[in-house]
């Protein structure tokens, strides 16, 4: 078990100027499991694979416990690692597969057989054991890859996209039996996967990547609490934070829609933003609370869209000009074309920097200031 330190890392790979990952740092504690979150193309593998040494170092340095690791391969680092695209070895049975680095290291037969047996209960690979690699389906090779990395007792467990193959409901049922497993044993984990869902079920911290540069490393609660950035604040969050331009005038909050016209005002705290502030404003929908008492609620609009999902309902509302999402736990009865009262708790307005997009409050309490 280790930490992992990133310390201002960059990859700029041979003939590109870009830099793939930007000046990156994150410190990784023992046995904390972190994801790596971003679109594709974002720098996640490229990361991963610096701290692995599959990739040198442009800049930076990369801390396995206290050893600086830049200039060390692979095989010295004692990480074990899951890649995006397997790398079984197809002569090789699937059994043999997940214990190579057991055999390699002489571990005992019996030990051998009692690791191989948990790991592949866990991962239901049972009737698989006997076959080849390229006779399996994507997800079963994703599994048995995985396997591959979980078995071996390393210092740091690197997993690329792990379960990007998997069926949705396998997928809930091994991300849980997984989760467990590396909390049990304090494996120090950084998952790389563009799925929010599976970051967010996974992982202590997550860092969110995007063009190479880090956004945000925080816990699920703060990414989606104090979203530090406008980057942040949309790419978190199912469906997406509602954002507006807003000003602050005559002691409120002024909301524009698209066009640039007067939408709707939100009341303001005394002093928790400047008078003349041009600010970009977010509402989460989850935090947003349809109401049939008009009297009582912050705004008032129409109903545009009314969607059940089974468990909740996404209504969209027409604001002045302005389209908003709101999530109820329950089915809304209000029918399309109803005028509804909207609840906008004060902690549910996020405040942003217009010109670069940087956090300036959450809430639009006086204490609620953005770190
Ligand atoms: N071996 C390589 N040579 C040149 N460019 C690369 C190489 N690998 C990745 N890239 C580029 O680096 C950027 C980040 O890629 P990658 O780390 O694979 O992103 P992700 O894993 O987030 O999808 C992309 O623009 C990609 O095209
Ligand atoms: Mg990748």
């Amino acid at each position: 078990m280790a930490t992992l330190d990133l310390d201002d890392i960059s990859k700029i790979y041979p003939g590109s100027r870009d830099r793939a990952v930007d000046h990156v740092s994150m410190k990784i504690e023992d046995g904390e499991i972190i994801a790596l979150l971003g679109s594709s193309g974002c720098g996640k593998t490229s990361t991963l694979r610096m701290v692995a040494g599959f990739e040198s170092v442009t800049e930076g340095t990369v801390k396995l416990g206290d050893r600086i690791v830049n200039n060390l391969k692979p095989a010295e680092r004692n990480i074990a690692m899951a890649f995006e695209g397997y790398a079984l070895y197809p002569p090789l049975k699937v059994r043999d597969n997940i214990a190579f680095s057991l055999l390699r290291d002489r571990t005992p037969r019996a030990e051998i057989d009692k690791r191989v047996g948990e790991i592949s209960d866990m991962l239901e690979l049972g009737p698989m054991m006997e076959r080849y690699p390229p006779g399996l389906s994507g997800g079963q090779q994703q599994r048995v890859s995985l396997a591959r990395a979980l078995i071996r007792k390393a210092a740091i467990y690197l997993l690329d996209e792990p379960m990007s193959q998997l069926e949705p409901q396998l997928r809930a049922l091994l991300r849980a039996r997984i989760k467990d497993h590396l909390i049990a044993n304090k494996m120090t984990t950084v998952i790389v996967t563009h799925d929010q869902t599976e970051a967010i079920a996974l992982a202590d911290r997550i860092a969110v990547m995007d063009n190479g540069l880090l956004q945000q490393f925080g816990t699920p609660e703060d990414l989606r609490e104090r979203p530090s950035n406008l980057f942040v604040a949309s790419f978190i969050g199912e469906p997406p934070m509602n954002l507006f331009s807003a000003e602050v005038a005559g002691g409120v909050l002024q909301v524009f829609d698209n066009e640039g016209a007067a939408a709707f005002t939100l009341p303001l705290r005394q002093g928790a933003l400047p008078p003349g502030s041009r600010v970009m404003i977010g509402m989460r929908p989850h935090k947003l609370r349809v109401s049939e008492d008009l009297a009582g609620a912050t705004l008032r609009g129409r109903v545009v869209t009314n969607h059940w999902l089974g468990d909740h309902s996404h209504v969209g509302v027409q604001v002045g000009g302005c389209f908003l999402i709101a999530v109820a736990g329950r089915h809304v009865v209000a029918p399309v074309g109803a005028e509804v009262g909207i609840i906008a708790p004060e902690d549910a307005v996020h405040v942003f920097d217009v010109a670069n997009g940087q956090a300036i409050r959450h809430g639009l309490h006086d204490q609620a200031t953005a770190a």
